[in-house]
């Protein structure tokens, strides 16, 4: 529609039709098949208002999202059509690992091409709008949302941020593709002690510097939509943040689209004691910068009054009805309010064999081996191998936000270890996944009967363990495949014990006094706490919830179709009394190592080691790559100048290995101080087997410039440290000044 139609439009529509633009409700509200998943409730909306909603959550299906349409458009007295938006966080069918383990790929490029067909099967099922990326900076596993987000660290999670975009919304004039809404804005990440919907306070310097990058990199990438987040920022709620909103995101980085808040976060504006009732909350969030209430009755039941009693201007709505249809009329809706959706192509594409061996490939590259004492991996298709463990026969390999995907359609690690071993594969279950009733009845989607299908009665257990133990005598080699509940992460995920369940512990303890070979498949939604087991196994591959065709993945990595090249986006603790962890943290007065203090008064634990289990970045591959000589072109750059270095890669193996580079800095002196590495580029690069190569960077000077106070990046002259290597820890260094 040419854009003079588009206003005439908005001219003529009535404030209950503009207001209507403004309201996003779930499909129950319209006798629709609904799989929301936030708290429900009465919304308490007049029947006229949800009839004029201008946008619909979590309905999908070709001919389901044609019904409604045809429905909704033929209930506004100008036609209008609906869009359609959900959850598609990893995948829409095909679910890919979750982003955590996205994160581990360090490909942002293979990325971009899973997002690209998750958004194709999204928009030929009739979907118009992901909330995704989602790329919130993470720094505490204890938060369940960890699994949604590639990682702890803000210069990858922007890698991963434009891509993601890119791959999303790329197709969009082809009327394929996805709106993207990148979320959740902002420092949602930052919810103190990981507890989830908590608070997010910090310094204006780190919140430049660590948890904003991420969203900017999205809304330069071109992203049209933008959630803001649940969480309280200094003291704002997100949601009516008009610092945030406004000023930031549309006057300072120059956003235009969309604003949504997430899930009845308007009407939480009340529960958090920053507004005194609904037409107060809709006033805060309008007047912030909120375009769309997504599920709660505030704009719905507020705006009209507010505008009649003079309190907001009419404005105020037309800005933000306008926004709306403008999206609508960019997407090509009047003219094809359907876009993109077909049951011809649902049936064809969806959960193509071609989407497959991509969800296959990111899996492969997603998974990371963390321990591979005296090489036990990979293994060979002659060996008598014992399948062991909950996750050995498991579907539920998605994890918790994937809420199209149907496991069904999941590959298992037992049906993938089959096809390669045959009859020389043996499998028992051991325990179950965990054992703790209350916790499970606690995770609010269980009820007692399906509590009662997962916990095994004593006797059961018993005797599953024992026909554990006596496979596991008759075997070479033991895979454990072991894991959390999926409903353990994921949003209201949060815990404090992030160790493996003790009835997963005690099967893996006493199998490892048989004195074989163990392989343990960790399936997890965050980094859990392995201190107590990882004695007593040979080898770890962190798997996550590695997606649809998790088995086959953590069976090419297993019997080395592929050499891991998984690197982790997020450290791994020795205990989870260390968290928040992470690689970046600020120089102390007192480190522990270095300090002029001895013994008790340097900053450390009494209990426990200040380093993590796994650090950042970390990773093995079955080709031990060697890295040396690294050169660096000039060692005295001034501000316009690029840091050119090089380094040697040498593989001795008969492995082709794909290694990740990664280079990270220190500003030695600076008037903020700094933290003691950053991670500033990376290479994912493949070095052949019984090759060396040279792996080039030209970093320029800018990027080692950190933000003040005032959210103004500042690059202060000085010595720095460059640290290069192929995990957070193991690097290689040199100094260079910035003159
Ligand atoms: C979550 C969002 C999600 C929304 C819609 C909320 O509870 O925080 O990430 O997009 O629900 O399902």
């Amino acid at each position: 529609m040419k854009q003079e139609r588009l206003e005439k439009l908005l001219n003529e529509m009535s404030l209950s039709e503009k207001i209507g633009q403004l309201i996003q409700l779930s499909g129950d509200f319209f006798k629709s098949k609904d799989i929301s998943f936030g708290p429900i409730q009465k919304l308490g909306i007049p029947d006229k208002l949800v009839d004029l909603s201008g946008s619909i959550m979590n309905v999908t299906g070709a001919a389901e999202t044609q019904r409604l349409q045809k429905q909704q458009m033929a209930k506004q007295p100008h036609h209008i059509p609906v869009l359609f938006m959900s959850d598609v966080i990893y995948g829409f069918k095909t679910i890919f690992p979750i982003p955590v383990g996205l994160g581990a790929t360090w490909n942002p490029e293979l990325i971009k091409e899973a997002f690209k067909v998750a958004a194709n099967e999204a928009a030929v099922s009739g979907n118009q709008v992901c909330f995704a990326p989602m790329v919130d900076v993470t720094h505490d596993p204890r938060w369940g949302r960890t699994l949604e987000s590639p990682g702890e660290d803000p210069y990858l999670n922007s890698c991963f941020a434009k891509a993601m975009v890119e791959g999303l919304q790329e197709q969009l004039p082809n009327k394929k593709g996805q709106v993207a809404c990148v979320k959740h804005y902002a420092a949602y990440g930052a919810v103190e002690a990981g507890l989830e919907y908590n608070l997010a306070d910090m310094s204006m310097s780190n919140l430049f510097q660590n948890y904003l990058p991420p969203y900017k990199a999205a809304v330069k990438a071109g992203c049209k939509m933008v959630m803001a987040s649940l969480n309280t920022l200094n003291g704002v709620p997100a949601t009516a943040n008009k610092w945030l909103l406004t000023d930031l995101l549309k006057k300072q980085w120059g956003f235009n689209g969309v604003i949504i808040s997430d899930y009845a976060s308007v009407y939480e504006l009340i529960k958090h004691g920053f507004a005194a009732d609904e037409e107060d909350a809709a006033f805060k969030a309008l007047d912030a910068g909120i375009d769309i209430d997504m599920k709660s009755p505030v704009y719905a039941n507020g705006l009209q009054k507010l505008v009649e009693n003079g309190k907001l201007s009419i404005t105020k709505i037309n800005e933000a009805c306008m926004r709306i249809l403008q999206l609508k009329n960019d997407l090509g809706l009047f003219e094809n309010p359907y876009f993109g959706s077909s049951e011809i192509e649902e049936h064809e594409y969806t959960l193509s064999d071609d989407n497959r061996k991509l969800a296959r490939k990111v899996a492969d590259e997603a998974i990371v081996l963390l321990k591979n004492n005296h090489q036990v991996l990979p293994l060979s298709s002659n060996e008598k191998v014992a399948l062991i463990g909950p996750y050995g026969d498991e579907k539920s390999l998605i994890g918790m936000w994937a809420v199209h995907g149907d496991i069904k359609d999941c590959v298992t690690i037992k049906a993938a270890l089959s096809s390669i071993l045959g009859t020389n594969l043996g499998y028992a279950q051991g325990t179950d996944i965990t054992r703790d009733k209350q916790m499970l009845a606690g995770l609010g989607f269980l009820n007692e009967e399906r509590i009662s299908r997962i916990v095994s009665d004593d006797e059961t257990e018993n005797q599953n363990h024992q026909a554990a133990l006596s496979l596991a005598k008759k075997a070479e080699t033991i895979i454990l495949a072991v894991g959390e509940n999926v409903f353990e992460s994921g949003e209201a995920g949060s815990k404090t014990n992030l160790h493996l369940p003790k009835n997963q512990v005690k099967l893996i303890k006493d199998i490892h006094n048989l004195g074989k070979k163990i392989v343990l498949v960790v399936i997890s939604g965050r980094p859990l706490v392995l201190t107590d087991v990882i004695q007593d196994v040979d080898a770890v591959v962190e798997s996550w919830f590695p997606g649809t065709e998790g088995g086959n993945a953590i069976a090419d990595v297993l019997f080395g179709k592929v050499s891991p090249s998984g690197r982790l986006s997020t450290t791994f603790p020795f205990t989870e009394g260390q968290e928040p962890l992470y690689y970046s943290h600020l120089s102390t007065g007192r480190p522990q190592k270095g300090s002029q203090h001895v013994g008790r008064f340097v900053s450390r634990y009494i209990d426990a080691p200040n380093e993590p289990l796994f650090p950042f970045g970390y990773g093995l591959s079955y080709a031990d790559v060697k890295y040396s000589d690294l050169q660096i072109e000039s060692d005295a750059l001034n501000e316009s100048d690029n840091l050119r270095l090089s380094i040697k890669l040498v593989n001795d193996s008969q492995w082709s290995q794909k290694e990740t580079v990664q280079v990270y800095f220190h500003d030695d002196v600076a008037s903020i101080v700094q933290p003691v590495k950053r991670l500033v580029s990376f290479k994912k690069v493949t070095v052949p087997a019984k090759t060396s190569v040279r792996v080039t960077f030209s970093i320029p000077a800018t990027d080692f410039s950190f933000f003040d106070n005032t959210g103004h990046p500042k690059l202060e002259k000085g010595s720095f440290h460059l640290f290069i290597g192929p995990n957070s820890n193991d690097v290689i260094t040199k100094e260079f000044q910035i003159i």
